[in-house]
């Protein structure tokens, strides 16, 4: 891959968030191909190292009843050596569509070899290991792991830790294009490949979202919720560093990727919060008012890597307006209620929501779910759980 350096850096604390980087070639060639007449501010990325890194990956795909068509379409771009580890939450009644996403599944691994971990998310052994480990923050009032996007991305991170993976990527499974997945991947490992740091995160901002406008195909460049999501972000990254910045660009980003040192450290939020939680949480773990972030995080910096996918992005638009909404609410209460928020912030983001007709003048955005860092998860005794799951041989690390 050949990927240009990152122009811009905001510093904040031991968090450095890279500008959006431009992919220029997405196969730039083996490892021994003439360096010469390179340009220095673009990086050339062999196939054999992001090859290399792609064995040491998981990519999860989370899933709730999305066209099965689509998964099939997901699972063929991600390359062969990832773990690929799928959490559904699809409904098994009135019909089992879970069973059809497994038959589906073990057709493909029949036929291509890949190694795949299913699970449903409300699996009663991942519940009851949940719960032996004292992580209940993850559990419903019937004892089940909870709905969510967000919930199903934490069980993966155990699932990958347990298997061994250095680094985690997630892809949405209804993305119509196996090449943007593909590419995805390699644009993870283009970003593992070239940080310094143990602690990287690599977000995807897509090049594009195609639309049909007055029958004609237009290009969008920007989601809905994430113009607003990532003006808040910049907000607040602006108000610490003194600077008014726009370096966020990925506030939303659904696909991304963290080394697994990364992901263990972080809070969790519910749902769709999940990625904005990510980066709020990096300005408060490891921004300037830092408390204790651990030695080694300080010294090393997190790098915040954000890459300019080739593909567009075309997933599934069936599930309508009121969930772009949805979205923003979701985002912007984790940067309301976050400490670090400032109060000229908090009263924006009000304005912001009343506006939208979001939120009445009555209320205040509701406090968010949290979940604490996975760091503290004893997972040996995790995957004792885990022994009798057609999947165990896999999680041997
Ligand atoms: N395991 C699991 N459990 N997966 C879920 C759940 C759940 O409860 N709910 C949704 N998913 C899966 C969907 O099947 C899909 O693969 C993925 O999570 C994203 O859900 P969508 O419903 O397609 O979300 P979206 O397209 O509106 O939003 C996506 O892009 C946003 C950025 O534009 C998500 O990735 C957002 O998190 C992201 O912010
Ligand atoms: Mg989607």
């Amino acid at each position: 891959m050949r990927l240009e350096v990152p122009r811009e850096a905001e510093r904040l604390g031991a968090n450095l968030f890279y500008g959006v980087q431009k992919v220029y070639e997405i196969d730039s060639g083996l490892r021994g191909d003439a360096e010469l007449g390179e340009v220095d501010v673009i990086q050339r990325i062999s196939y054999e190292t992001l090859h290399d890194l792609t064995k040491r990956m998981a990519i999860v795909v989370p899933v709730r009843g999305e066209r099965i068509k689509l998964l099939e379409g997901v699972l063929s771009g991600i390359p062969h050596h990832c773990l690929v580890i799928i959490v559904s939450n699809s409904d098994r009644e009135p019909i089992d569509r879970f069973t059809l996403e497994l038959n589906a599944i073990e057709k493909l691994v029949r036929f291509t070899q890949k190694n795949v971990i299913l699970v449903h998310q409300k699996d009663p052994k991942l519940a009851e290991a949940l719960a032996d480990c004292g992580y209940c923050e993850l559990l419903d009032d019937e004892g089940r792991v909870k709905d969510g996007k967000a919930e199903g991305m934490l069980v993966a991170t155990i699932l990958a830790k347990l298997a061994g993976k250095e680094y985690i990527g997630f892809i949405d499974a209804d993305n119509y294009f196996p090449g943007a997945v593909h590419e995805y991947v390699w644009e993870y490992a283009a970003g593992f490949a070239t940080a310094r740091s143990n602690f990287t995160m690599v977000r995807i901002h897509w090049h594009s979202k195609p639309k049909i406008i007055d029958s004609s195909l237009f290009f969008a460049k920007y989601g809905r919720a994430s113009v607003v999501t990532n003006r808040f972000l910049n907000a607040l990254v602006g108000h610490y560093t003194g600077f008014e910045t726009e370096v966020i660009k990925t506030g939303n980003s659904g696909e991304h990727a963290m080394t697994m040192e990364l992901a263990l450290r972080l809070s969790y939020a519910s749902g769709y919060a999940v990625e904005t939680q990510q980066l709020v949480d990096l300005v408060e773990k490891f921004g300037s008012n830092t408390t204790d972030p651990g030695a080694e995080v300080l010294r090393q910096y997190v790098e915040i890597y954000q890459i300019e996918s080739r593909n567009p992005h075309l997933h599934d638009t069936s599930k309508g307006d009121e969930h772009i909404d949805e979205m923003i609410e979701a985002s912007l209460r984790v940067i309301y209620h976050s400490p670090v928020c400032p109060p000229l912030l908090r009263e924006e983001i009000i304005e912001e929501l009343r506006r939208r007709k979001i939120l009445n003048k009555k209320n205040l955005p509701a406090p968010p779910q949290y979940y604490p860092p996975l760091l503290r998860l004893d997972f040996e005794r995790f995957a004792q759980h885990l022994t009798e799951q057609a999947y165990s041989r896999l999680l041997a690390s």
